[in-house]
């Protein structure tokens, strides 16, 4: 059956190589942790219109990779950190999630999956060591299933590890943080022989939020009052930094070599003062043009990473805020898939085009009553903002300053946008009112939510704990 199998399948891989696909060097993240979701197939219709050829998503839900079949765009597909346990510790899983989630998409016409990140950020300081164990079993399994499935030469694992996996003050001294080094090693050694690249992220705007001592001008791409001195090495920017800190580190446990792929890097627009519309502009497009340049690094001249996954595709309002306000405002287009400022991908498309055919609910906002006095509103802000997201409201946010008044109506309307303009979601005790009048003010946007019934992101956790639990089923059977 196997031998018979084997020439179909093989015919199909050509067929998909050679399927014609736009081709840039710069690829997005695509998170769906969104309160107003886009529709899958107009978010497709936005990367092939802005000739995105690859994306990054988090998980393997169906309604996104259906939504890529037939787009030619490559994708990586995640493994959440909580299914790694259950993949490492049965092969009928893991058979199971390649037959499901990931097979299933590579026939003729099909969404071409090329990596499976396997875990996401899994050895994280924060995460204490949970997850560490966990995920070379996961790999070992998964590499078995796409061998079963004759698959294991298309699609390749990788581990999308944080860049506080390793450390140092000067990039040629880079190491993996020494209780990571044996792991590390195991890890970058599988990856090797199959193929794949390190993928890591990379993130100069925390080194910058994080530490006041941080020089501003060492974040971004224009050179730097305060270069790094490195031996015979001088860096100019917190990235190229970044970068060699890992080469090195990789060199330290044999394999200087390996090739890098950036799965995520960017800067967020709001939610904190250095968050906003021009630095980003000015990040992402230093970002892009020194990777197209293809000047390399100082220990890898010539040679920049393979791929870039741009941080991120969209505003995801309902991501954690516990990184900082700013974790919600990471996207190059705002939730509804309007591009925030100018940036050129390199790819001959020029500037970023606005998401088409957007199904907005009506042109309407809840405000607070003019007429009312707002004094006992303490409680209904605390409820609305609990719920929706009100991040832009703080100090470094763009709705900081719109007094009082503003910040109730503003807290009012993303609570009623959230309730999908249900009525009594604007009531507040008789203090909110429905406006047909757009309340902005300045760089203060008042939303207006998307109709889709399938953004409840309740359903999308409940669907994957459910997984979750199948997968244990078959674990214990
Ligand atoms: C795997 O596929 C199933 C069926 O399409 C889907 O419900 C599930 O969410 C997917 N798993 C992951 C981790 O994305
Ligand atoms: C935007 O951010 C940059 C750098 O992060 C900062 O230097 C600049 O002052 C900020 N601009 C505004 C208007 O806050
Ligand atoms: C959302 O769209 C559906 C069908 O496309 C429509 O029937 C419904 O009235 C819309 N809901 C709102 C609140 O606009
Ligand atoms: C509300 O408005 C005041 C200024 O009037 C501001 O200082 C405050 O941070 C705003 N945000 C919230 C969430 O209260």
């Amino acid at each position: 059956m196997a031998a018979a199998l084997h020439f179909p399948v093989a015919l199909l891989l050509l067929l998909l190589a050679c399927a014609p696909s736009v081709e840039p060097a710069i690829g997005v993240n695509w998170g769906s942790l969104s309160t107003h979701r886009l529709p899958p197939p107009i978010v497709v219709d936005l990367l092939k219109q802005n000739r995105v050829g690859k994306v990054k998503l988090f998980d393997s839900g169906p309604d996104v990779l259906r939504a890529l079949m037939g787009s030619g765009i490559e994708v990586m597909v995640g493994v959440p950190n909580e299914l790694l346990g259950a993949l490492g510790s049965s092969p009928a899983a893991s058979d199971v999630f390649v037959s499901q989630n990931i097979s299933r998409y590579l026939v003729k016409g099909g969404a071409d999956i090329r990596y499976i990140a396997v875990g996401n950020e899994p050895f994280l300081t924060s995460y204490q060591g949970q997850f560490q164990s966990l995920v070379l079993p996961a790999m070992l399994n998964l590499q078995q299933s796409l061998a079963k499935a004759n698959l294991a030469g298309y699609v390749k694992l990788v581990v999308p590890c944080n860049a506080d996996a390793y450390q140092s003050s000067l990039p040629s001294q880079g190491s993996f943080r020494p209780e990571l080094t044996q792991i590390m090693t195991q890890l970058v050694a599988f990856l090797n022989s199959n193929g794949s690249p390190f993928v890591v992220n990379i993130y100069p705007f925390l080194s910058l939020y994080q530490s006041s001592e941080f020089p501003q001008d060492y974040a971004f791409f224009g050179g730097s009052a305060h270069p790094v001195v490195d031996g015979q090495n001088t860096y100019y920017n917190a990235f190229d930094g970044n970068f060699d800190t890992l080469v090195a580190a990789l060199n330290k446990i044999g394999y200087g070599q390996m090739p890098i792929v950036i799965g995520e890097v960017g800067w967020p627009t709001d939610g904190a003062t250095s968050a906003n519309l021009s630095a980003a502009r000015a990040f992402n497009q230093g970002l892009i043009n020194q990777v197209m340049s293809n000047k390399g690094t100082p220990l890898r001249p010539g040679v920049p990473p393979v791929d870039i996954y741009l941080f991120s595709l969209f505003d995801e309002g309902q991501k954690s805020v516990l990184p900082g306000n700013f974790e919600r405002h990471w996207g190059i287009f705002s939730f509804d898939g309007q591009a925030k400022y100018p940036l050129n991908l390199g790819s001959g498309n020029g500037g970023l085009k606005n998401a088409r055919n957007v199904p907005y609910l009506p042109p309407r906002w809840c405000i607070a009553d003019p007429s009312r006095n707002l004094d006992d509103v303490a409680n209904h802000l605390k409820l609305a903002c609990s719920a929706a997201d009100c991040t832009t409201l703080y100090y470094g946010g763009s709705c900081n300053a719109i007094g009082d008044k503003g910040n109730i109506s503003y807290a009012f309307n993303s609570y009623y946008q959230l309730q999908k303009q249900n009525y009594q979601s604007c009531d507040f005790d008789g203090l909110g009112m429905v406006t047909f009048l757009d309340p902005s003010v300045g760089d203060c946007r008042f939303l207006v939510g998307i109709n889709d019934s399938s953004s409840s992101c309740v359903g999308c956790r409940i669907v994957c704990a459910f997984w979750a639990m199948a997968l244990w089923v078959l674990v214990y059977l």
